[in-house]
């Protein structure tokens, strides 16, 4: 069975309180469930893991390959400042997918590069958590 590993960045966690009005009112519970179905439906194994650390994210970036065939990633802040993450992206070659909620080029001028862009398949952005499960269905179209 292929395997991917979703990983949600900082803040992810507040999820439903965190500004609803950009980011949504759906909790990363019930995004994760989505998932979850998406993944039974299409029998794909997922592990879910959210960290507001970013070399948490770096290590488990770093370990992901063999057990993961994919990654699907909203880096969240990270997106824009970590230099770190692109790199074990890019290290370990695995396939990746970044999504985001919302639409970054629509927002503050600080926001809108992302440093992950260039190391990932492709990215889905803008649609709420439909992004996460397009991203998701796209990498299992992908491995
Ligand atoms: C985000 C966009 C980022 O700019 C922001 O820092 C987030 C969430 C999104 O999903 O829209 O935390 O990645």
């Amino acid at each position: 069975m292929k395997k991917i590993l979703v990983i949600h960045g900082p803040n992810l966690d507040l999820l439903g309180q965190r500004e609803p009005a950009i980011y949504g009112k759906a909790t990363l519970n019930e995004i994760n469930s989505g998932l979850k179905k998406i993944a039974k439906k299409k029998k794909v194994g997922l592990s879910i893991k959210q960290s507001n650390h970013e070399g948490e994210i770096v290590d488990l970036i770093g370990k992901a390959k063999p057990r993961y065939d994919a990654l699907l990633i909203n880096p969240a802040a990270y997106t824009h400042t970590s230099v770190a993450i692109r790199d074990a992206i890019a290290a370990s070659g695995i396939v990746t997918v970044e999504v985001h909620l919302s639409n970054i080029y629509s927002r503050e001028e600080f926001r809108q590069k992302s440093l992950i862009s260039p190391v990932a398949k492709g990215t889905i952005l803008g649609f709420g958590p439909k992004s996460y499960s397009l991203g998701l269905e796209a990498l299992i179209d992908l491995i």
